[in-house]
């Protein structure tokens, strides 16, 4: 009983010293444990925003001899990508190397299986980066964030001052949905290769890795074809407003699949029937049922054509043309179209689609088709793509088809940004869509019969009944792509729109340096 006042001093001291350990405990821990003191610069300017990004408080300076080292040949072309965009802006010689070890090294680490397919790994030390991926997919698109680290001034096309100052620490990153694309409708008006190729490297920095090429429809056929070369001859002869049109020739088409490939970019080529098909049935009298010639369509109407279903002409063309162009594309898929049919009966419809997917499936290819596509008993193994009616893609899911989401409301980037946007280009019929309603939503809960799981991601959609040349193109889809890009690659957590707006802001001095139109919008403060 008398234990706690037998010898008060004693106690005290014991106490103390409990209390003295437990402090030098937890100093050592705090200092073993935490992260060091404030980050230099954080990584918190990224776009898409990467799912985990801490910084420590060293930094590291890209010295005038540095060089970039791969671990494997098969990294050397992206290598070759960093190094021309880093050389005119820091003057440096960046040689790349396979020597596995320099201030810039890339590696590929097949047992880092724990990244994903797209994922990657960017460390950051005070002696250099290293980005590390379990495929060369992950290691392009930890790249495309090591440029991102740098200042703006890093993509210029000059000499800029530097120095080329980095915080340190460690990027882990790796997109939410396997499909992040980007539609160009190349039919009503028609853009080249070199217009592609701009388009792609924006959208490869930004991690979207499909650009689906809307490539015929009434106004025009933009895909030459050994099979049927008069589609091109004369149905790529004009375009919306009476232009002369154009197409790609088949060298043409094969390097621009090559170009997208190198970076990580899959073109998913679009035959569009049984609808939009006017510039075929220009081209092959035989497709139509009135066996009439129709004029050139060079207006903006739609739902006006059909192919001719159940005449043998037909079936040979919609297999040969399919099967041609399944040989054309290494990628996985052949979008068949399948939107606004309406001259076209429910049982000719049916007809059509059976025919296309057979020659798809019969190619080793996979079909895509708009959410219409449902009408024709969508199910496992093919993807709708959902524009309008959400009851269409909720029914394909439910039979076991992947959705693509690209909302008009949200996603079709031919809408314009607002009532006063100072534009003649583009419409909206949709709705307006400015740069936060494009990105304000969430592609995991947008269907609600849909869930998920059964979302295959995300896909911009540039319709160009209004858009006919290349800057009215450019500043219709940026900035809007960037953030169904991030859609399509972050984490849902963490969507803060003050925040995105924020980001984006800083990419309009890249978009500077690169030379590619975007849209001012008043809402971001731009930098
Ligand atoms: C579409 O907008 N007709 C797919």
């Amino acid at each position: 009983m008398y234990r706690g006042t037998a010898c008060p001093a004693a106690t005290l001291v014991r106490r103390w010293r409990v209390v003295a350990r437990l402090l030098l405990l937890l100093l050592i821990g705090a200092s073993c444990a935490a992260p060091p003191r404030g980050p230099a610069e954080p990584w918190t300017h990224l776009l898409p925003r990467p799912a985990s990004a801490i910084t420590t408080d060293g930094g590291f300076t890209l010295p005038p001899g540095a060089a970039i080292s791969v671990s494997d040949p098969t990294l050397e072309p992206i290598a070759s990508m960093l190094a021309g965009t880093l050389r005119p802006s820091t003057g440096y010689a960046l040689p790349v190397s396979a020597t596995g070890s320099g201030a810039l090294v890339l590696t590929l680490d097949a047992t880092r299986t724990d990244l994903g397919d797209e994922g990657y790994e960017l460390t950051v030390t005070s002696t250099g980066l290293t980005v590390r991926g379990a495929t060369p997919a992950g290691v392009f698109y930890g790249t495309q964030t090591v440029r991102q680290l740098f200042p703006a001034s890093i993509e210029s096309a000059t000499v800029q001052p530097g120095p080329w100052r980095v915080s340190t620490g460690t990027v882990r990153d790796g997109p939410r949905f396997a499909w992040r694309g980007l539609m160009v409708d190349v039919a009503r008006h028609f853009f080249g290769p070199a217009e592609l190729h701009r388009v792609i490297d924006v959208m490869a920095h930004f991690k979207l890795n499909r650009l689906h090429l809307h490539l015929t429809d009434d106004q025009g056929w933009r895909l030459q074809l050994d099979a049927r070369p008069a589609l091109t001859s004369v149905g790529g002869a004009t375009q919306v407003g009476g232009g002369p049109g154009g197409f790609y020739s088949k060298a043409d088409y094969a390097e621009l699949v090559q170009y997208a490939a190198q970076r990580f970019v899959t073109v998913v080529p679009e035959i569009d029937l049984p609808g939009h098909t006017n510039a075929a049935l220009a081209s092959l009298p035989e497709l139509d049922c009135d066996g009439g010639v129709p004029p050139p369509d060079t207006g903006t109407m739609v739902g006006l054509s059909s192919l001719c279903v159940g005449v043998p002409a037909t079936a040979a063309f919609v297999h040969d043309v399919l099967t041609e162009v399944a040989a054309m594309t290494p990628g996985a898929w052949i979008h068949l179209g399948g939107d606004e049919a309406k001259q076209t009966s429910p049982a000719d419809y049916q007809a059509a689609i059976a025919l296309a997917r057979d020659a798809i499936t019969a190619s080793g290819k996979q079909v895509i088709g708009w959410e219409e596509l449902a009408r024709a008993d969508a199910g496992p193994g093919e993807i709708v793509q959902h524009w309008l009616d959400p009851a269409l893609p909720t029914a394909a899911a439910t039979h076991g088809a992947k959705v693509v989401l690209s909302p008009a409301r949200r996603a079709y980037l031919d809408m314009q940004y607002a009532p006063d946007q100072p534009l003649d280009v583009g419409t909206f019929w949709a709705g307006y869509d400015d740069v936060i309603t494009s990105w304000d939503w969430d592609p995991g809960q947008w269907l609600p019969g849909v869930p998920e799981t059964q979302v295959l991601g995300v896909e911009g959609a540039v319709w160009t009944e209004y858009i006919a040349t290349p800057d009215q193109l450019e500043t219709m889809i940026f900035p809007r792509a960037l953030g169904l890009a991030e859609l399509g690659w972050s984490p849902s957590s963490g969507h803060s729109t003050r925040d995105y707006v924020q980001r984006l802001a800083d990419f309009g001095s890249r978009f500077d340096a690169w030379g590619v139109r975007y849209f001012p919008a008043a809402t971001v403060p731009w930098r």
